[in-house]
Order: C-alpha cells, then sequence, then structure tokens
C-alpha cells in the first residue's frame, strides 16, 4: 500500500539524495512516473495539487495511485509510494485528503501571519499523525505563482524562525524558500549573466541560507518547491513546432545535485514534465497531421515523460537504487 514519508525521509537524509514529488493528473503521467521508478529502482511521491484536483477528481486520483502501487509491482519492483496533498491550503482539505486515504499531505500557510501558520499547521499535525499520515509545512513564500497566490518577490526563509516553527507545530518536514520558484518562467534574463556562449546563468539559489537552516535544525527533511530545471530542448521543440514559450528559465541541474546532497530530501517537480509532454505531443501533431488517434500523441509524450523522470532519479536527485 502506499506509505507515509518517515521512513523515506530518514533514509534519504543519511544517503544524502533526495526523493522525487512529481506532480500528476492523467494517466499517462503516472504510468511515466511509475515506469520510471520501478526501472530505476527508486522510491517516489506522487502529488496532487488543488489544480489536480479540480481537473482530474480526488477521488479517482487516489484509486490511480493506489493501483500504481500494484502496477510497480507487475513492473517487477514493490517500490515505496507516496500519495501527497501538494499545497493544501485548509485544515478541511487536509482532513479530507486523510479520511479518503492520503498517506502525505502539505499544509501551506507561508501566506499567514507566522503565529497563523503556527495555528493551522499544529491543527493539521494533530489530525494527520492521528492517522499515520506525514506533514509538510512551510516557511518563507516563493516568488511567482504559488496555486492561487502570486508572490513578487521571494520572501527567504528565515532561519531564526525554523527551530520554533517545527518544535510547535510538530511537522514532519519544511518546505523553505532559498530562491526557487513554481512555473518555467523563474528568472527573468535581466536577473541572469551570460556565459561566454551567450547562454543565460540564473542566479545561484541561497545555499547560504539553507546552510543556517540546517545548522538550526540538523538532520530535518527540507523540502525544495520549484524546483524544475526547464529543460532547454523542450523549450525548443515547443517553440519549433508552433509554440511561444518566452523566457523560459529553470534550476540549474547542478544545483539541484548540490541541494539533494544536502537536508533537502524531497525536491517538487511539475513543470518539467508539462514541458516534456508538450513537445512531445506538438511534435506528432505537426509532422503527422493524419493522426487523430491520441494515444498516437499521448504515447510519445509518455515515453518522453519516462525518460525524464529516470534522469531525474538517476543524475540529479540521486535516489535511483534507493527502493
Ligand atoms: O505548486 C504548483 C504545482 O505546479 C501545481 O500546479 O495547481 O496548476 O496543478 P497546478
Ligand atoms: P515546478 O513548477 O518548478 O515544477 O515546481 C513544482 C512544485 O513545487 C509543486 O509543488
Ligand atoms: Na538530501
Ligand atoms: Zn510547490
Amino acid at each position: 500500500g502506499l506509505v507515509n514519508t518517515n521512513d523515506l525521509f530518514k533514509k534519504a537524509i543519511e544517503g544524502k539524495y533526495a526523493i522525487p514529488a512529481f506532480n500528476f493528473n492523467n494517466m499517462e503521467q503516472l504510468q511515466a512516473i511509475i515506469a520510471a521508478c520501478v526501472e530505476t529502482k527508486s522510491p517516489v511521491i506522487l502529488q496532487v495539487s488543488s489544480g489536480a484536483r479540480k481537473y482530474a477528481n480526488q477521488t479517482l486520483l487516489r484509486y490511480m495511485a493506489q493501483g500504481a502501487v500494484e502496477y510497480a509491482k507487475e513492473l517487477g519492483l514493490n517500490i515505496p509510494v507516496v500519495l501527497h496533498l501538494d499545497h493544501g491550503d485548509t485544515f478541511e482539505l487536509c482532513k479530507d485528503c486523510i479520511d479518503s486515504g492520503f498517506s502525505s499531505v502539505m499544509i501551506d500557510g507561508s501566506h499567514h501571519s507566522y503565529e497563523d501558520n503556527i495555528a493551522l499547521t499544529k491543527k493539521v499535525v494533530e489530525y494527520a499523525h492521528a492517522h499515520g499520515v506525514s506533514v509538510e509545512g512551510e516557511l518563507g513564500v516563493l516568488a511567482g505563482v504559488e496555486d492561487d497566490v502570486v508572490a513578487e518577490h521571494h520572501t527567504y526563509t528565515r532561519p531564526e524562525e525554523v527551530v520554533d516553527f517545527v518544535t510547535r507545530t510538530g511537522v514532519d518536514s519544511l518546505a523553505i524558500s532559498i530562491g526557487t520558484s513554481h512555473g518555467a518562467n523563474k528568472f527573468t534574463p535581466a536577473q541572469c549573466t551570460r556565459d561566454e556562449n551567450g547562454i543565460l546563468i540564473p542566479p545561484p539559489l541561497r545555499f547560504d541560507i539553507l546552510e543556517e537552516i540546517e545548522k538550526q535544525i540538523p538532520g530535518f527533511p527540507i523540502v525544495l518547491h520549484g524546483a524544475s530545471s526547464v529543460p532547454q530542448e523542450y523549450v525548443a521543440t515547443i517553440n519549433k513546432f508552433g509554440g511561444a514559450l518566452k523566457d523560459s528559465i529553470g534550476i540549474p541541474e547542478e544545483q539541484l545535485r548540490r541541494a539533494a546532497a544536502s537536508a533537502v530530501c524531497k525536491i517538487n517537480i511539475d513543470s518539467d514534465g508539462r514541458l516534456a509532454m508538450t513537445a512531445a505531443v506538438r511534435e506528432v501533431l505537426a509532422t503527422k497531421p493524419g493522426e487523430f488517434d491520441a494515444r498516437k500523441y499521448l504515447g510519445p509524450a509518455r515515453d518522453e515523460l519516462k525518460k525524464l523522470y529516470s534522469h531525474k532519479t538517476v543524475n540529479v536527485l540521486g535516489s535511483a537504487g534507493k527502493a
């Protein structure tokens, strides 16, 4: 069955790697995630966002995730699978997910006042822990679009708050803000420098803040949201076949590798999967105009997703071989 994050995070911290948290809202994504994680022997966190709940229905997604555990076994390996609510914004939503069989939830109170964030998070933790469900909280606000909340600038996590927050709430992991953001436009070109080939180099993540946080709460599981690297091959393919993505810039993989080796033990990736899928679909539709069987473009999209997810577990997060 589905597992919570406790054992996975303990091992990830000790082993200096990070568990992938991939968002899903359709069958092809889920098949690709499971196939990639079985093949590379990686544990996996399946994330359901508010947007995914609205799009695909929470009950259906939950059955799909439970089915994915069986699917993994059929493919040959019983990998640990977590079903996690991404960016839960109310106690009621978290409770509903817990009651329906999710094994982990995030309560994102980061846009509330500090004391309100603590009160809300603590309430979710009490209910979740009574049901064996793990809880992720958040301190600091990521710039960009965070679900329905639009934040103009980063509010970096304040290291001086983390001990108080984790002890008073009892959370199992803490999402922090050190310069990542959601979506495919994480930086403007003006924020970047250029290398000798004219390639844009984004400003580095604030590893100094991460290190300060690690000093305050040694060995405590840290979560990195907004961690897509926005592969430029996908952006190029999308734009070659009729897309119009502009200034799409992500987090360089080297920085994610560095984060994965630290107390960061969960790395959230959604946008990269969206780009992979869109690139593959656009290419088929543009090059094979006679196709009208959805499997003929969703199939190649699934293949591309599987490649992407395998690359993440093997080359970026280091979770391959840890299942
Ligand atoms: O945290 C944001 C995720 O990428 C989910 O976004 O609500 O559009 O599914 P979504
Ligand atoms: P990306 O938009 O960078 O993929 O981040 C996803 C995320 O943090 C989901 O919670
Ligand atoms: Na780690
Ligand atoms: Zn997020």
